[in-house]
């Protein structure tokens, strides 16, 4: 991270790589050579034919060109045809379904006039139903082609605008960047070619630049007329993205708007929101702008992500991903389409083209940073609850360790503090110190809350957070220059805000965070209210009103609950050192998280675990998410499962919901499904909320122990599987929970399927989600799967089965064709790590399987840059299981196998050898099919084989 101190002791917050207008005609092949020139020419033409005549011009010198590029002839000559046909008044209203309109008066109540002042077509349907009255005529546009040229790797045209909208302040010049970045991804960004535009500084995207256009895997096709393109798979010819057949481009100050035809209807991500793993196309607005809101339908979410992810008829995926962290509300109708309104900065778009919807998650991940490799601890089960004395937690300590639950680290909510203040410790809490020594002692963790706010009404000198954040200018400030003061949890009435896009904030925050950690030694950090949330709307003064009127009453405010964008959060207008709070609104949490990530790294020297509630695209990198304040309900529950699969195509992998709820009382059944659900989760955590009946696991009866010790035993025997696959994420972007397509994209009967989930390809987690269930009804694949306890072969060729779920057991099942590495289970994951390593196998259809470990002390910082780490193979087939070492460079005590469980064996074997020597220690289970090798005592390390017959 030492880049990063660099980086901010140098300012460079803000992009470089801006396109300049006037420099491109040196260093670029010119396709239609200076539009000036052409220009001066027709000088004495009437203005509109003026530009008719210079763009037909243009076109005409591009022809006398030749060129390499096969890519730009097919393009430029889509440009020729018709190019002159253009007529702004000639508007194309008719259109054969309303599915077709794009809605021109998103605010306010449209009429004929004002719909026809937007140069709109005007048609009134049925009160009720959703298609827009006044919509964009297909041929709808405000500007014009005026030059284009071939790039390395793509084109650079320039659009002038010829018709003002009735946003403020439209931008006159706009420059069109497409780039063909590798075979596979594509980038578009539009941009204003004059006037540096904000562009969000991170995640920090690598820019790549080819020497030469690529064979890639897609075309662009550009418009002839107007600021519009399509994207098209070459090998089917599907159009991923088309905006060509679309009106409604509009690029104004603070209104960005552009609609794209899409291929089919299955669509996922657009987040952070409440709704369906497929989002809904029926004229549904999803709004991206930070906000601290319980998690409910139709309300903006903590986070923001715009990013999505498609399913195409073939089966092949794509994704696409706007840089640009503003607020903006993405539209879905069921054309089906899509619209982006964005109320600021650029539009910045990837493409990637998949095809299979892993390596769209791969390549998304290539772009915004690949999820961080989370301690080995942080994935055993945490245990926390809001609104809890220290008797109390004593008390919760002593008896879930006597009932023998997995259990490895607490965590200590805002309880600890003293007056609610950050860095602080109540006295109540005195012995906190002590009782995170006697954690360490036993092998367990801890995780201290941590809000950014910090208490700004304390008396002076008394509380050095404040007084040396005031000294050093590290607070938000409002737009007279002074620190903004809202009100988030303190006691005393007064919060600021630091500002984590301040260089000099790095080493406050180590300061601060150290100077704690040297009072209480806690292991991790919960970063909570980071949207930032605030109780009082803006500012305790009122947000300026005249200068800063725009940031605060933007011509279009998306669809964000409280409809103004202040609400519960800090001022638009308020100022930070990368630019103001209206465009970094998105990125305070994000950016928080890489600043504690980055102090606790500096303070530890270990791997860091941050969990924080706002997030942002590759967020993931730094840190783990849960999905905030849920209720103890039911549909709460199911949810969450939807919320941990999209939060792994956002790359952000660990991640899990508050089991058995946050908000309102739970009940015995409804905690004992959750427990059983929540050991699956990959950040599995019980969280409670003050004022609630206790719910940790001993408080709510044998039933919920039960449950919840039999799930998490089997978590944490799994726990060698589960890590290898946050390693796999790690370094190539693979989700650790997968939703069913992820796997089975051929199959369409998977692709809205949001109550079952995959752990990897080979784990499948099929919770009760309702009351007085003991059985589930779920879809399995055409595959060879088995039950995980009974060991039962279900062959399936695409079809609905029953299991049982009695009420402390969830049902599990294994794929066919897979190695799964384990350990034997134990209470913490500092035990479970010295246990012996088992392997379970689980042969396919043609009796084969394959599976591999990664392995390291779980703890230390770049185990993959310095290559301390193991990594093993295993492939099973007939009969043998052999194991490759590929890399063995962590050197740990604990290397035993002993264990090889291997399912679906028919026949009784009678000889076993282990590295070629006959072995004895096994058995075979007839009713089961199964084959037991026990006390194997092989080194795990080094090469192996295991064969019977
Ligand atoms: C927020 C958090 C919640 C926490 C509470 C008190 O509501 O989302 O998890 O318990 O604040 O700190």
């Amino acid at each position: 991270m030492k880049y990063l101190k660099e980086k901010m002791n140098n300012k460079q917050f803000l992009k470089s790589d801006f396109c300049n207008y006037n420099s491109i005609s040196g260093s670029n092949k010119i396709i239609k050579s200076n539009s000036y020139n052409c220009s001066r020419v027709f000088t004495v033409l009437a203005a509109i034919l003026l530009i008719i005549a210079f763009s037909y011009t243009c076109i005409q010198e591009y022809e006398k060109n030749t060129f390499e590029s096969q890519f730009l002839k097919r393009e430029i000559k889509t440009l020729n045809d018709g190019y002159l046909s253009k007529k702004l008044e000639d508007k194309i209203c008719s259109i054969t379904s309303d599915i077709e309109k794009f809605d021109c008066f998103p605010r306010g109540n449209a009429n004929q006039d004002s719909c026809e002042q937007r140069n709109c077509c005007w048609s009134p349907i049925d009160f009720n139903s959703k298609p827009p009255w006044c919509y964009y005529p297909k041929n709808y546009n405000n500007y014009i082609l005026v030059n284009m040229t071939e790039t390395n790797n793509g084109i650079m045209s320039y659009f002038r605008l010829i018709n003002n909208t009735t946003y403020t302040s439209d931008i006159k010049l706009l420059c069109v960047e497409i780039s063909f970045q590798t075979i596979k991804r594509l980038h578009i960004k539009i941009f204003d070619a004059e006037n540096k535009r904000y562009e969000p500084p991170y995640p920090e995207v690598p820019t790549q630049k080819n020497k030469e256009l690529l064979n890639s895997e897609y075309t662009v096709s550009m418009d002839k007329s107007k600021v519009a393109f399509s994207v098209i798979r070459k090998i089917d010819n599907v159009v991923l993205f088309d905006s060509k057949s679309v009106g409604g481009f509009i690029y104004s100050n603070q209104f960005i708007q552009i609609s794209a035809v899409l291929p089919t209807k299955y669509i996922y991500g657009i987040g952070e929101h409440r709704s369906n793993l497929t989002l809904d196309m029926n004229w549904k607005t999803y709004t991206l702008f930070n906000h601290d809101s319980i998690p409910t339908n139709n309300i903006n979410g903590y986070g923001s992500h715009p990013f999505y992810l498609i399913m195409e008829k073939s089966g092949k995926s794509h994704g696409v991903f706007l840089f640009n962290s503003n607020a903006m509300d993405v539209i879905l109708q069921p054309t089906p389409a899509i619209t982006f309104r964005v109320i600021g900065g650029i539009l910045d778009f990837y493409y990637f083209l998949g095809p299979t919807p892993a390596e769209v998650i791969t390549q998304y991940t290539e772009i915004i940073g690949r999820p961080f490799l989370p301690p080995y601890w942080s994935l055993g089960f945490h245990l926390c609850r809001f609104g809890q004395t220290f008797s109390q937690l004593i008390e919760v300590h002593n008896k879930t360790i006597n009932a023998g639950i997995p259990w490895d680290t607490h965590w200590n909510d805002i309880d600890y503090m003293k007056n609610r203040n950050d860095f602080t410790l109540s006295d109540d809490f005195a012995k906190l110190p002590d009782y995170v020594h006697y954690l360490h002692k036993i092998g367990m963790h801890s995780v201290l809350l941590l809000d950014p706010g910090v208490s700004s009404r304390e008396p002076n000198g008394t509380y050095p957070p404040y007084d040396v954040g005031l000294k050093q200018e590290i607070f938000i400030k409002n737009s007279s220059g002074l620190p903004l003061e809202g009100q988030v949890w303190n006691r005393d009435g007064g919060t600021v805000f630091p500002d984590f896009t301040n260089p000099k904030i790095v080493n406050y925050w180590i300061d601060q965070l150290s100077r704690y950690h040297n009072l209480v030694p806690y292991d991790g950090l919960w970063i909570d209210m980071n949207e930032p949330s605030n109780f009082v709307n803006g500012d305790w003064q009122g947000c300026a009103f005249n200068d800063s009127y725009n940031w605060e009453n933007p011509q279009y405010i998306p669809n964000i609950q409280g409809g103004v964008l202040k609400y519960k959060t800090i001022c638009m207008s308020a100022e930070q050192h990368s630019g103001r709070h209206y465009d970094l609104h998105n990125l305070y949490g994000f950016t928080e998280a890489i600043i504690t990530q980055f102090a606790l790294t500096t303070i530890r020297n270990t791997r860091p675990f941050v969990l924080s509630r706002s997030s942002f695209s590759g967020f993931g990198h730094f840190a783990g998410h849960w999905t905030g304040d849920v209720f103890s309900t039911w549909d709460d529950m199911s949810q969450s499962i939807t919320d941990i699969i999209v939060f792994n195509m956002f790359g952000i992998p660990l991640i899990g919901a508050d089991i058995c709820g946050f908000n309102g009382n739970t009940t015995v059944e409804l905690c004992s499904r959750w427990s059983q659900l929540g050991a699956f989760y990959p950040f599995s955590r019980n969280h409670n909320s003050e004022g609630c009946i206790d719910q940790d696991p001993v408080s709510l009866g044998q039933l919920v122990v039960e449950s919840a010790r039999k799930a998490l035993m089997i978590r944490y025997s799994l726990l060698p599987y589960l890590y290898s696959l946050f390693w796999k994420a790690h370094i190539y972007g693979e989700t650790v929970v997968r939703p069913l397509f992820f796997e089975y994209f051929y199959d369409e009967n998977t692709y809205e399927i949001d109550k079952q989930f995959l752990w990897g390809s080979a784990l499948m987690i099929c919770p009760v989600l309702s009351k007085d269930e003991i059985h589930v009804n779920i879809y399995l694949p055409n595959d060879l799967w088995y039950d995980y306890y009974t060991k039962e072969i279900i062959i399936s060729n695409g079809s609905v089965f029953t299991l049982p779920a009695p009420p402390d057991t969830i049902p599990l099942l294994l794929r066919g064709g897979y190695v799964l590495p384990t350990q034997v289970p134990a209470t913490t994951t500092k035990l479970s790590r010295k246990n012996p390593f088992g392997l379970i196998v689980t042969p396919d259809k043609s009796n084969e399987a394959s599976g591999y470990l990664f392995w390291d002390d779980g703890d230390s910082l770049d185990v993959w840059e310095n290559a301390l780490y193991n990594e093993v193979h295993f492939t099973y087939k007939n009969s043998v299981i052999i194991s490759e070492v590929i890399t063995n460079n962590y050197i740990d005590e604990n290397v035993t196998l002993h264990n090889i469980t291997i399912f679906g064996v028919n026949d009784v074997p009678k000889y076993a050898w282990i590295n070629n020597k006959s072995c004895e220690t096994y058995f075979y289970n007839k009713t089961e099919n199964v084959l037991y090798f026990q006390q194997l005592n092989v080194n795990l390390f080094t090469k192996f084989n295991v064969t019977w017959a």
